[in-house]
């Protein structure tokens, strides 16, 4: 049996399936990754918009640069690829967990059910100092700092920076569903960045069967039981259509 034909028939047979996603899966929707060639970060120093020191130096630009990002993202559309998990995940049932790297919510509004969220979410803020949340108005009406409607402090993207723990649970959550699957797929991630590299690795080491789908190799590429050389949704057509 082709490797393909292997992947379809494990994922139709496999009761817990965990799926990571990366920046890759909403490439298609239009949201720019960070690494690729005219990346994000390409263009913006990681350490003066994705750390809490650049945020302190500067935090009008920084909230600058996430009111653009955020202004795109409502503007972008889940993509098939999302749909496609989400379709999994109905089917799959509980024993279905959904991990991912991106803070676009395009998951959400695909109609994913339960998913964890790593690296936190661009549609809301936190209070730098009461630690308030609250959902980002409109982009139009998004003032730039916006105020905690709480205590009047400045609020900060609810996201996860470079050097910040994550959310309290999140990657405990995310490695017990890794850890107990019998299938894990890494899709649209550079794997590079960690903790979240490093989850389809221990799906593997735990004896799942372990699928990437990526345009290009990643480190997690040789570990892979399959790594798709496609884009997630020609990779997810081709295993799950
Ligand atoms: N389908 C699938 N994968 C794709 C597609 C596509 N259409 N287009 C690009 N890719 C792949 C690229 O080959 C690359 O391996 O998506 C990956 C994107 O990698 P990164 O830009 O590094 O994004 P990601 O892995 O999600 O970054 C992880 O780094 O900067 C931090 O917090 C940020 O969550 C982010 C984390």
């Amino acid at each position: 049996m082709d490797k393909l034909a292997e992947a379809r028939r494990r994922i139709e047979e496999a009761s817990r399936i965990a799926v990571l996603t990366g920046a890759g899966i909403s490439a298609p929707s239009g949201i720019p990754t960070f690494r690729d060639p005219g990346g994000l970060w390409e263009n913006f120093n990681i350490e003066d918009y994705a750390t809490p020191e650049g945020f302190a130096r500067n935090p009008e630009e920084v909230w600058r640069w996430y009111a653009w990002r955020y202004k795109k993202i409502r503007e972008a559309e889940p993509n098939e690829a999302h749909r496609l998990l989400a379709e999994l995940e109905k089917k799959k049932g509980d024993g279905f967990l959904l991990v991912t790297q991106n803070i676009d919510g395009l998951h959400q509004r695909a109609g994913s059910k339960r998913v964890i969220e790593l690296h936190g979410s661009i549609h809301r803020a936190r209070c730098t100092a009461c630690g308030y949340r609250s959902e980002l108005p409109p982009p139009e009406e998004l003032e730039i700092p916006p105020r905690c409607p709480k205590c009047g402090a400045m609020m900060r993207p609810d996201v996860v920076w470079f050097g910040e723990p994550l959310p309290p649970g999140a990657f405990e959550a995310a490695l017990a569903g890794f850890r107990s699957a019998d299938l894990a797929m890494v899709i649209g991630t550079s794997a590079l960045v960690e903790p979240a590299a490093s989850l389809g690795r221990y799906a593997k080491h735990a004896g799942a069967y372990l699928i990437e789908i990526n345009p290009e190799e990643t480190p997690l590429t040789p570990i892979a039981d399959l790594s798709l050389r496609a884009g997630a949704v020609e990779g997810l057509r081709a295993l799950l259509g």
